[in-house]
């Protein structure tokens, strides 16, 4: 797909192997492609393919064993430097397949949390928090712990975590595959409207066919390989909006 826009973020050649000697997994080879503002891209393939080792890759906290990582302009092999970490948190909002909250913080603290690290005023980070909850239809769990919240209602609470520090690119790892098929079609719906709206890159990684009509890129992946890339149904999703 051509897009003159600059990347956000570029893989090139990107290989990644875990192990040595007689357990080494080579799990990513060669791996290269350009995520541009407003892309929402599926990424799909049988379990243990790699997927979700590329999406770690693309949300910088795992370093390629080989290649090269363009970050806007600037090019980085490592996730430790300063520079890559400053990145994430300003760039990149990740959700998790299990959540990942904060069992001991309720909900707007575990969405604020972003916030709080990058050191902006806690009682604006509040009133972010409860805006994106209530953009999620949940304000009225706010102040619910994770253990009082449905799975559905977590992982809202986790998109509104990625959404907060107001990311380019929003990486999501399976983000349905805990919930139940209504409420991941919210969950998908929700990730699809802030690609089209904002003209923010949304990536999916995920077994969900529902997933293929709403995106504008489908990128398989096999035995670590990048197989091919087709064209989502996303023109057709966006006009009815609805999975
Ligand atoms: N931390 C790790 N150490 C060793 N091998 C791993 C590790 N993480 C993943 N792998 C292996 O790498 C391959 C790709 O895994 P993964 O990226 O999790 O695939 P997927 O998300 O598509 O299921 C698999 O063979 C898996 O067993
Ligand atoms: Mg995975």
């Amino acid at each position: 797909m051509t897009n003159k826009s600059k990347p956000i973020i570029s893989l090139k050649d990107v290989s990644k192997t875990y192990g040595s000697g007689h357990s080494k997994v080579d799990a990513l080879t060669n791996v290269s492609f350009s995520i541009h503002a407003g892309d929402l891209i599926l990424i799909k393939g049988p379990s243990g393919s790699g997927k979700t080792t590329l999406l770690t890759i693309l949300g910088l906290l795992l370093s390629p064993t080989r290649g090269k990582l363009l970050l806007g302009d600037r090019l980085d092999t490592s996730v430790s430097t300063p520079a890559a970490a400053s990145y994430r948190l300003n760039t990149i909002g990740f959700i998790f397949q299990s959540f990942n909250l904060m069992d001991s913080l309720n909900a707007w603290e575990n969405v604020a949390l972003p916030n709080i690290i990058s050191k902006k005023a806690k009682k604006k980070a509040k009133a972010r928090a409860f805006e994106l909850l209530d953009s999620l239809n949940m304000k009225k769990r706010a102040e619910h712990f994770p253990n009082q919240l449905s799975g559905g209602e977590k992982q809202k609470v986790a998109v509104a975590r990625a959404l907060i520090n107001n990311p380019q690119i929003i990486l999501a790892d399976e983000p349905t595959a805990n919930l139940d098929s209504k409420t991941g079609a919210t969950i998908v719906t929700t990730l699809c409207e802030i690609a089209c709206r904002d003209n923010r890159a949304v990536v999916i990684v995920s077994h969900d066919e529902r997933i293929e009509k709403a995106v504008k890129r489908i990128i398989s992946i096999e035995d670590g390989k990048l197989i091919h890339e087709t064209v989502g149904g996303h023109d057709n999703y966006c006009q009815h909006n609805h999975l």
